[in-house]
């Protein structure tokens, strides 16, 4: 097996820094002095160190976060947010090569995959937002308030940042989990404090530096590296903290509204999925099997939009689930600085059991394992892309979310509908769903059916920064992506003047 290809040396340089934390503009080391090891998933070996803040750092963290909300940033026009952000998606593009190879040897994902984040994804999701300062705007409203008749009140609403956010994010989409984050709280004018997965820091380090670079000020944005039951949890509770920003597990998701309680602080939540995807028999096969393919094995199935329930009409069935599974089988599996690699390591060691532990129980529940279904011998936290047919809505890897490479099939008959129907929404889960078909009607009827905030017709997991992406039920709260998503930065004040 040859090495991974090396890094550039600005990248050597950037993981051999004794990282710190990024308070107030300023890198600290943490109060506590602890510290914590950044692995690579695609070799398993450590490549840094990060700093691991607790609350103490948080405490510090937010009161500068406050200073800079009350202060400095209070004074930027909206033109001069927008300016800011832009020049940040600029920082992004210039800065390309070094985030890629961040972002892939700390998540492990392939480098065509951190490429089309760095310089596609994310340039475009800042500037998007880079938009929306301007044309944040209340409304004038015709009101009578106290009797008042018209002329003798003038009644408006102030759309106003909510203040101090606090951001959690994971580790399976590093830079984009962010940058959901960052540029609404940015173009509302609130102010951060940021704690990545302790499983993925460095991508948002390099961030805190290019935001200051962009020209936003001091304590705006601040990062707390460090890990979720400390950091995190202190985040969470903070009575400083206006509002968290979350996305990770459904279990996590839970904690954090708990936590919330005690300032009654608000609360978004973009939190786990385990989407169907249904593919009739009209549907135009060719697009089918590649599309479904990357459904669920996109970024390793490490994706909370994964398309990991394939319901497939009996007729397309069996040539639909060898099509995949010639995919899965070919896919060439290796370190994502490799560009001849199509499918990267899982996250972590421990990642890598929780999803054994699935496919040995869809195994011992009786699934019919098409391919894939253990880790290669080789260095790093690889699994095989992995397909199970005639599965059933009971067995486990069907209902739970497994974060990994597991594609669970089943198939249905032209009098099933309804079942496929009901059978697609029977998890707690309501995040992303597809649709395969060329019958207009039969599509729309389905995305109806679907209880998820996010259904795609002959695609799956749509995503444009325009787009509204969140979750129902047991998925999350709120929207993130395009205008919905900043409404949960911002709070409506409704002000009447009597004259
Ligand atoms: P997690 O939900 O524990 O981690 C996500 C973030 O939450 C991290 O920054 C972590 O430090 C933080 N966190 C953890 N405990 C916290 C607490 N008590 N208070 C505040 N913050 C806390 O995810 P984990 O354990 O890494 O992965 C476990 C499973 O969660 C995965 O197998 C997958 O099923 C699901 N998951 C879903 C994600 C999604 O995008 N929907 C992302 C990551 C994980
Ligand atoms: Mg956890």
């Amino acid at each position: 097996m040859t090495p991974p290809p090396s890094p550039s040396t600005a990248t050597r340089a950037f993981l051999a820094r004794p990282h710190a934390l990024y308070i107030g503009g300023r890198w600290v080391a943490p109060l506590a002095g602890r510290r914590f090891d950044v692995f690579d998933p695609g070799t398993g070996e450590r490549i840094a160190t990060a700093a691991a803040g607790d609350a103490a750092d948080i405490d510090a963290a937010v009161a500068a976060a406050r200073a800079a909300f009350t202060g400095p940033w209070s004074k930027f026009t909206a033109g001069e947010r927008s300016r800011v952000i832009w020049k940040l998606a600029d920082l992004i593009e210039q800065h390309a090569a070094e985030l890629i190879e961040l972002e892939v040897l700390d998540n492990g994902q392939p480098l065509a995959v951190a490429q089309h984040v760095v310089r596609n994804l994310a340039p475009e999701f800042f500037r998007y937002y880079a938009g929306w300062p301007t044309k944040i705007e209340g409304a004038t409203i015709p009101a009578a308030p106290q009797g008042r008749r018209p002329g003798e009140v003038l009644s408006f609403t102030l759309r106003e940042p909510i203040g101090v956010v606090g951001a959690i994010t994971p580790w399976n989409a590093p830079l984009p989990m962010l940058m959901v984050k960052l540029a609404p709280a940015l173009a509302t004018g609130c102010t951060l404090v940021l704690k990545p997965a302790e499983l993925t820091p460095l991508t948002a380090l390099r961030m805190a530096e290019l935001c200051s670079e962009a020209g936003v000020p001091d304590g705006v944005v601040n990062v707390v590296t460090g890990f979720g039951e400390t950091a995190g949890a202190a985040l969470a509770a903070h009575p400083g903290v206006d509002k968290i920003a979350f996305t990770g597990s459904t279990e996590v998701g839970r904690l954090i509204v708990k936590a919330a309680t005690g300032n009654l602080k608000k609360v978004s939540l973009e939190l786990g999925g385990k989407s169907p995807v249904i593919v009739f028999d009209d549907a135009v096969l060719e697009q089918v099997i590649p599309g479904a393919a990357r459904a669920c094995f996109f970024l390793q199935g490490q994706n909370c939009m994964a398309g990991t329930r394939l319901y497939v009409h009996e007729k397309v069935h069996d040539q639909v689930v060898e099509g995949i599974a010639t995919i899965a089988r070919s896919m060439q599996l290796g370190h994502g600085l490799d560009p001849a690699s199509q499918f990267g390591p899982l996250i972590s060691a421990e990642q890598r059991e929780r999803v054994r532990g699935y496919v040995e129980a869809g195994r011992r529940e009786g699934g019919e394992l098409v391919c894939g279904g253990s880790a290669p011998a080789r260095p790093g936290w690889f699994f095989q892309p992995t397909v199970f047919a005639r599965m059933s809505a009971d067995m486990t890897p069907v209902k739970n979310e497994i974060f990994g490479p597991v594609l669970c099939v089943q198939s249905f008959g032209d009098d099933d509908l309804e079942r496929v129907a009901r059978e697609a929404n029977a998890t707690i889960y309501g995040l992303s769903g597809s649709v395969w078909t060329r019958d207009i009607g039969r599509a729309l009827g389905m995305v109806r059916r679907i209880d998820s905030g996010q259904v795609s017709v002959n695609m799956h997991a749509a995503v444009d920064p325009a787009m509204p992406f969140g979750g129902n039920r047991q998925s999350g709260w709120g929207r993130e992506f395009g205008k919905e998503g900043l409404e949960p930065y911002l709070k409506t004040k409704g002000v009447s003047v009597a004259w």
